[in-house]
């Protein structure tokens, strides 16, 4: 009995000795492994990225593609980064530098990357250049490119193989699987305890192009095969909730369950998108399965959108798009949200789209324009955004005078009020420019009517033949009290609990969080409110109003 006991407590022990020895694993970065790694919460209808056991907002940018590709080249770019009041960087890991010989990794620029960001006080959205980029295969390593024997390509419609790595191909998979699962580990590693790396883009902007899907030999195989049960489950399963645009093409052949891809969804460039999406997502399934096996953190993938009216193969095809979330959702369930790339102006269209079935918007990449700061207070507000971050960020010739910089500021100091309502029905916001001038928003008895502030006619610009975007974000902190920030708006406001009720401003005033405590800078009840009439923040001004309301007869 002794003897057994004995044995017990050692083996106790040595267990406790071998899990501390690998918590304080230290690498040189000087790092060890946390207990708590980010993670997607939900809180009422959204969802948050908690760091550190905080909700995080992400105040990012994305770099060019070739801006972190050296650290001399950053010197100037960080302090630019600054300026814009970012708290994130979107930046790419490339497959070709990281495994230039094959099995041998190479993750200084990496671990660079890591070091530049924390001393620069950034946290990383990690981007994998893998076997995607843009559609293309651009970004695998030269042993991989050169041997397409061993690693096959797409094929389109007429036999032309492309640039495209085949997602067919069972060596693909597990080379490219293999890197991202080395990749994760050496961050777990380095980075799991500073955390510097908040979240992980697997591939970058999935697409097929110039054919719908892939004609190669595999490919064509798998397309006059039956459609894989593990699919039919899923649509039947989720049959209520699929998205119209999905549901619509299923419906059209009686929503079958057994056949081949053309038998359940017909015969077109549309089915060859299906087909595409399903096989796509199933590889990336897997390379996000392995990267999750060794360090789970929150991931997601993004899509380059399609120009309205184009058909299948005319535009980078089965991406995660949002008439394709059903095909994603179902191939692979390790991805945790799927995002768009912004390149055209529907701003308002595709978020819609994107938001369906819970999907929580993050929004990896903006064209970086003269739109981008009104979207940003926009998305946070309305969409109550996990984030926002526009493409190339380190571009700008101006970055103190940015008004992305004068927005994520206001942003940066709402962060504790935005984070506590976020998905609670207390938040909202506006986008406005000419033709969208006006908008109204309804949160507990109040409902606001938001103007661009150029309506007044009070401001020069009111002129011009187009008008600057105005954004803005409300947020309800108590009964009738509010903070609203952002720019280029006048707000006007009614009981909707009790019409017979007026609504009176009982004060506005005009301040800053410093140190998460609000400071009045200005009250403002006289001509900046038009002797009570409305609250205003003229375009010019980026500024956050808390306000009081009072109803009377
Ligand atoms: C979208 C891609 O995701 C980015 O990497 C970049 O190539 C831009 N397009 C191009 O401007």
């Amino acid at each position: 009995m002794n003897n057994f006991k004995k044995i017990l407590s050692n083996l106790l022990l040595l267990s406790v000795f071998f899990v501390s020895s690998q918590k304080n694993q230290s690498n040189r970065l000087g790092d060890t492994v946390s207990d708590t790694i980010p993670y997607l919460k939900k809180q009422g209808t959204a969802t948050q990225l908690i760091v550190k056991n905080k909700p995080y907002l992400i105040l990012g940018g994305e770099l060019g593609n070739s801006t972190f590709t050296s650290l001399e080249n950053m010197v100037t770019v960080w302090p630019k980064l600054k300026a814009m009041n970012l708290n994130t960087i979107l930046a790419p890991v490339f497959w070709e530098l990281i495994e230039s010989e094959e099995g041998n990794f190479d993750f200084r620029l990496l671990d660079d990357l890591l070091f530049e960001a924390r001393n620069n006080n950034f946290k990383i959205v990690l981007l994998w250049f893998g076997s995607w980029k843009n559609s293309m295969s651009s970004h695998a390593p030269a042993w991989v490119k050169i041997n397409q024997k061993k690693y096959p390509r797409a094929r389109d419609k007429n036999g032309t193989s492309q640039e495209i790595l085949s997602p067919f191909s069972e060596n693909n998979l597990q080379a490219d699987r293999l890197a991202f699962k080395t990749l994760m580990q050496h961050l777990r590693d380095v980075d799991g305890k500073e955390q510097t790396v908040i979240m992980v883009q697997p591939e970058n902007e999935i697409g097929m192009l110039p054919s719908a899907r892939d004609y190669s030999l595999m490919a064509n195989k798998k397309y006059n095969s039956k459609v894989p049960v593990e699919f039919i489950n899923y649509i039947t399963e989720n049959k209520k909730i699929l998205v119209p645009e999905f549901y619509e093409v299923w419906s059209r052949n009686g929503f079958r369950t057994n056949g081949t891809w053309e038998e359940i969804f017909g015969v077109g460039e549309h089915t060859s998108e299906i087909f595409m999406a399903w096989y796509f997502a199933k590889y990336t399934q897997e390379v996000i399965a392995a990267g999750k096996s060794v360090y789970p953190l929150p991931m997601f993938v993004n899509a380059a959108l399609n120009a309205k009216g184009k058909q299948p193969g005319e535009y980078p095809s089965a991406g995660p798009l949002p008439h394709l979330m059903d095909v994603w959702k179902a191939a692979a369930p390790s991805i945790d949200f799927l995002s768009p790339d912004f390149y055209n102006s529907d701003f308002k269209y595709w978020n819609d789209l994107y938001v369906r079935q819970g999907n929580p918007l993050f929004i990896p990449e903006h064209k970086f324009d003269n739109t981008v700061a009104g979207k940003a207070a926009y998305a946070i507000g309305h969409y109550q955004a996990m984030g926002f971050s526009p493409f190339s960020i380190e571009s700008s010739e101006d970055p103190i005078n940015e008004p992305l910089g004068k927005i994520y500021n206001l942003m940066y100091q709402l962060t504790p009020l935005i984070t506590k309502y976020q998905g609670l029905n207390r938040m909202d916001g506006v986008l406005l420019d000419k033709e969208n001038a006006g908008s109204i928003v309804s949160l507990g008895n109040y409902e606001f009517t938001f103007n661009h502030s150029y309506k007044l006619g009070w401001e020069a610009e009111a002129e011009n033949e187009t008008w600057d975007m105005a954004g803005a974000i409300i947020i309800q902190s108590g009964n009738k009290e509010f903070y609203v920030a952002g720019n280029g708006v006048y707000v006007t406001f009614k009981n909707i609990k009790d019409p017979n009720l007026k609504v009176g401003i009982l004060k506005v005033d005009e301040g800053i969080f410093e140190n998460k405590k609000w400071k009045v800078i200005r009250h403002l009840n006289g001509d900046q409110t038009h002797q009570g009439r409305h609250l205003r923040i003229f375009k010019e001004n980026y500024k956050i109003q808390r306000l009081e309301l009072y109803d009377y007869e």
